[in-house]
């Protein structure tokens, strides 16, 4: 097995692993970027019609942004089967799919959107290029993509290094973090215009991980 193919494999073991206690999770951890999405949504009147949701585990942000008035047709991928078959269950996504989307975007979706998320899912890809590129194929002229890229610190070294946040049972697993400049190359490169970045904590409890919180547009 290639290295990219073990950690596929490593990935979707371990959120296979955590579909049936996700909710759990983020309540443990104090997950804020669902709050982040539906606040931003708000703040610039953003009332999508058709949303795809990359790295949708178990569909959370869904199930939420139905219950805040943002009820849409939406779609999700995952790598995890688990994490794909918990969000398909939730009744807030009309298609559900399990795909790498290290290899880009599944050609099952077929569809264009108006709102495309990407939350805490960048952090696992070890380019997340492919991935923008196709999301960038599917928005509408008129969309936005909401994205969360884990923000690089000097004690995590170099992107692309190894952190270990002790998720797979003690097990390290490869995350990748990004600075501002380098989500502004990989946006540009994908040709997406950024209209934001700020930076937050994503999940609050004991110690605090500082992601950038990106709103961009599609080229014209
Ligand atoms: C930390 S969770 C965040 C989930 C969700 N977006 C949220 O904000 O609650 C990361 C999700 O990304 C998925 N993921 C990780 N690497 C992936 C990959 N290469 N392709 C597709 N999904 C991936 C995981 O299976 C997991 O469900």
């Amino acid at each position: 097995m290639h290295n990219s193919e073990l950690r596929a494999a490593r990935l979707r073991s371990l959120f296979d692993s955590q579909a049936n206690r996700w909710e759990e999770v983020l309540i443990e951890y104090d997950y804020q970027m669902p709050k982040i999405v539906l606040n931003t949504l708000t703040l610039l009147s953003i009332s999508p019609s058709s949303h795809l949701d990359l790295g949708c585990a178990n569909g959370h942000l869904g199930f939420v942004m139905d219950r805040s008035g943002f009820r849409c047709d939406r779609q999700g991928v995952d790598i995890s089967s688990e994490m794909v078959r918990v969000a398909g269950e939730t009744g807030s996504y009309s298609l559900t799919v399990e795909a790498n989307l290290e290899d880009g975007i599944p050609e099952e979706l077929n569809s264009s959107f108006d709102l495309i998320t990407a939350l805490g899912m960048f952090e696992f890809l070890e380019d997340p290029r492919a991935a923008l590129s196709g999301a960038r194929d599917l928005i509408l002229p008129h969309g936005h993509a909401l994205l969360t890229f884990k923000c690089s610190k000097p004690e995590l070294g170099q992107s692309g290094s190894m952190s270990s946040p002790n998720l797979n049972n003690g097990k390290p697993i490869q995350t990748w973090h990004h600075s501002k400049t380098e989500v502004n190359e990989i946006l540009h490169a994908t040709r997406w215009n950024l209209r934001s970045i700020d930076k937050f904590d994503a999940y609050c409890r004991e110690t605090p991980v500082e992601y950038w919180f990106v709103v961009a547009t599609p080229t014209k």
